[in-house]
């Protein structure tokens, strides 16, 4: 068994610093770790005195066969330790180091002393690699700027998890180790036994942009951008302001619900511009900042959770003498789209935090960890780890020309991530006037997890349906369904398809097909029991995109930079996509959704070889409030000898359906 690295680490560290000195004298370095520490891996390999760039290292320690033990050597699980090393061995500092560790043996790691995963938490599956940055020690510094402090300069990793399927005679090792910092290049990482070594330098002919000279790393910029402002510190508490921007064009939360964690004990003393929703005294006074707090008055403390989950206040909180008060607060947790409206596409809100001993010190700052965004219905965002940034500047509050900046900045960025299949939470359903049947929404696809799949079939495709079936909830179309299959000689099977399970549906119907040009009919069902505001849906037509005209009862918006996505949303007045309500008559009639429709006419002018029923006529992608929406499978086919009587009849009977469900609303 090899004995982990990290007990010889800062002897290695002065091995590489007196042969450095070696080096600068013209010396040879030649008699530490001949073989590379092959298999034995007691001495760091020499070409970590020999590089003048990122030196980083990747060392295997040892495993334990885990729990159950099997047979199938591809099935066993192994418990391992490994130490990976960082050292700025050059003479630039590097900012936000970021290590890339190509895992691929289905590792799940389950710690990493000094350092986080850039996205996702502890355990990590990490079968496709992973990049850590560092936690303590974000920036290492040069061995000139520190006289040779290897506390600054590098940094250590200790890493341990769970692999699968190797058989023990074989060293599990990385593929590869690399830089993945800007402006840098790494040779392939050169492998002995359990060792692994690369040595990075800076790409000369990729210029980094050198925009403003920056202390701490660089901002950069996602979907959702959020940021950790430290305005006031105490010894024992400091005042954060937390500023939530959303900068995608399609991006969009509402009642968002943001949790994190506080990793050395802190508490919430007071919020304002947000709430929590747990307050609990007792839990408070059991915690550690209980029992240091002595004197604290807890009943009024707002949350003393590892894990708070906050959420934005609603309108009525706005002036609120203690909660409210605060610029961009207090929008029931709604975040727009830059593009529909730039003053609700931000949040804000401040908080309190009570910090406990080694922390009490006005320097002493740790932003919470592991941010995690989510909403009732919207796109799902993955945040990365809080990096420091400088500090942001706001306007002197005095009015006068001046900029007070913020002790210590942080910033998360969170980007979307697009939803298994089977998670969406919004479906479409296709329908055209040359084929009497609609394609409905896809069986399961906001998911079928809650639903006994004795009752129903979760893998079956869903059943054809006459268009007016698309205007009562789910659980009331298997009449008309199973009518509609015997009258077109479709076979029904035993066991029915389960339901979409979809809050939001959208049929998309073509309408009109000519010489040049065609329209669509988009109605978009709500079968929730709450309203949307300022809902939007927006489309991305492929070939298509190009032709848009015109919508008639929306408000029709081309998405820039590339124009291709249109957005639509409702004229004033129109901005509500109300709930599902009862029938007039509930014991007679099914339930009626929320409803909104539109028109949308486009031209074929300059489109070469476009072929709407094949599928040109049909979005390739559809979103409602930003959330990608699941696609049927199959487009309305067009039947070789379809006779139009019908589909126009049927068009019409669809037409006078919608008319009157639009009244009664
Ligand atoms: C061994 O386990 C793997 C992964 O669990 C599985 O794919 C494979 O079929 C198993 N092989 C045998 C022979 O059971
Ligand atoms: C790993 O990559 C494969 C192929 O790109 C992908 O299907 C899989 O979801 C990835 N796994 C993780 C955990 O990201
Ligand atoms: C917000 O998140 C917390 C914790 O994850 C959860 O308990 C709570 O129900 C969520 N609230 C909403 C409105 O989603
Ligand atoms: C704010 O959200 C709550 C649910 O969290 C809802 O009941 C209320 O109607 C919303 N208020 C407004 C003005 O939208
Ligand atoms: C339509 O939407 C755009 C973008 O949000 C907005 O600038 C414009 O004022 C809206 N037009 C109408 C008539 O509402
Ligand atoms: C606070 O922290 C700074 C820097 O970490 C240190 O120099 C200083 O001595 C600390 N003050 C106290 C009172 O511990
Ligand atoms: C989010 O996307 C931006 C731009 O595409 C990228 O620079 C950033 O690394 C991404 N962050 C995460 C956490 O995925
Ligand atoms: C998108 O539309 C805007 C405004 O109409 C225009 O300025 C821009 O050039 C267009 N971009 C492309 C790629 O067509
Ligand atoms: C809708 O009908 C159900 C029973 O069918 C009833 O419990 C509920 O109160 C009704 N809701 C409204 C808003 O009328
Ligand atoms: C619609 O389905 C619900 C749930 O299965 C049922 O309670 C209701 O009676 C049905 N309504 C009609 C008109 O069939
Ligand atoms: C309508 O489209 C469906 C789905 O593509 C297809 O199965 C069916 O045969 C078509 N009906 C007619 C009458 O063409």
């Amino acid at each position: 068994m090899m004995k982990p690295w990290d007990t010889r680490y800062s002897f290695s560290l002065l091995i590489l610093l007196s042969s450095i000195i070696f080096l600068c004298n013209g010396q040879d370095y030649g008699m530490v770790g001949e073989d590379g520490g092959g298999g034995g891996g007691d001495e760091p390999p020499p070409e970590m005195a020999s590089c003048n760039g990122i030196f980083m290292s990747y060392s295997f320690g040892s495993r334990e066969r885990e729990y159950p033990h099997v047979k199938n050597v591809t099935a066993q699980s192994w418990a391992f330790k490994a130490t990976a090393m960082i050292v700025n061995a050059g003479r630039e500092e590097l900012k936000g180091w970021q290590m890339f560790v190509g895992f691929r043996h289905k590792e799940l790691i389950v710690s990493a002393t000094g350092a986080t995963p850039m996205e996702g938490d502890f355990p990590l599956d990490a079968s496709n690699g992973t990049t850590f940055i560092g936690s303590s020690n974000p920036d290492l510094k040069t061995s000139i700027e520190t006289a040779g402090d290897f506390t600054q300069i590098s940094t250590n990793i200790e890493i341990t998890g769970t692999l699968f399927g190797v058989s023990k005679a074989v060293t599990p090792m990385p593929r590869t180790i690399k830089l993945t910092n800007d402006g840098w290049e790494c040779p392939d990482a050169k492998r002995k036994g359990g060792n692994m070594h690369v040595c990075c330098k800076r790409n000369p002919k990729l210029k980094t942009k050198t925009g403003p000279k920056t202390k701490f790393a660089p901002r950069r910029y996602g979907d959702l951008n959020i940021v950790y402002d430290v305005l006031q510190s105490f010894d024992s508490n400091y005042l954060a302001q937390v500023t939530i921007d959303n900068d995608n064009p399609l991006g969009r939360l509402d009642r968002w619900n943001l949790t994190w964690e506080w990793t050395r004990g802190e508490i919430i003393n007071t919020m304002r511009g947000a709430y929590t929703y747990k307050k609990d005294p007792s839990e408070c006074l059991y915690s550690k900042a209980g029992q240091y707090y002595k004197d604290l008055d807890f009943s009024q403390v707002i949350n003393c959770q590892k894990k708070p989950a906050i959420s934005d206040l609603p309108p009525e909180k706005k002036d609120d003498k203690v909660m409210g008060k605060l610029p961009y607060c207090c929008k029931n947790g709604t975040l727009l789209p830059p593009i529909m409206d730039p003053f609700k596409a931000r949040s804000m809100f401040q908080l309190q935090v009570f910090k406990l001993p080694p922390d009490l010190n006005r320097t002493a700052l740790y932003p919470p960890q592991h941010w995690k965004i989510d909403g009732i219905l919207n796109p799902q965002y993955k945040c990365g780890a809080p990096v420091r940034v400088d500090a942001s500047p706001f306007p002197d509050p005095t009015g006068l020309p001046a900029v007070t900046y913020a002790i210590a900045s942080w910033q998360v960025v969170c980007n979307i991530t697009k939803p298994k299949v089977q998670a969406s939470r919004c479906c479409v359903s296709f329908s055209a006037f040359y084929n009497n049947s609609a394609v409905p929404c896809n069986t399961c696809a906001c998911g079928c997890n809650d639903i006994d799949t004795d009752t129903c079939d979760a893998h079956r495709n869903p059943l054809l349906l006459p268009p007016d079936a698309l205007l009562v909830p789910f659980e009331n179309r298997t009449l008309k369904a199973r009518a509609w299959a015997r009258q077109n000689h479709m076979p029904v099977p035993k066991k029915l398809p389960c339901p979409d399970n979809c809050g939001v549906s959208i049929n998309w119907h073509i309408s009109t097909d000519y010489r040049n040009g065609w329209t669509a009919r988009i109605t978009v069902f709500n079968w929730r029991s709450f309203a949307f505001e300022d809902w939007f849906v927006a489309i991305d037509m492929g070939k298509a995109g190009p032709g848009y005209e015109n919508v008639y009862s929306f408000n029709g918006t081309r998405v820039p930079p590339n124009n291709r996505t249109i957005m639509f949303q409702g004229l004033p007045g129109m901005n509500y996509l109300v709930g599902q309500v009862n029938g007039t008559n509930p014991i007679r009639d099914p339930a009626v959704p929320g409803k909104q429709q539109s028109v949308i006419s486009f031209t074929k002018k300059n489109i070469k070889g476009l072929n709407i029923p094949e599928g040109d006529g049909f979005p390739t992608k559809l979103f409602f409030n930003g959330e990608e929406c699941a696609l049927p499978k199959h487009f309305p086919k067009k039947s070789s000898g379809h006779r139009r009587g019908i589909s126009v009849l049927m068009s019409l009977v669809f037409a006078t359906m919608a008319a009157f469900a639009l009244m009664m609303d």
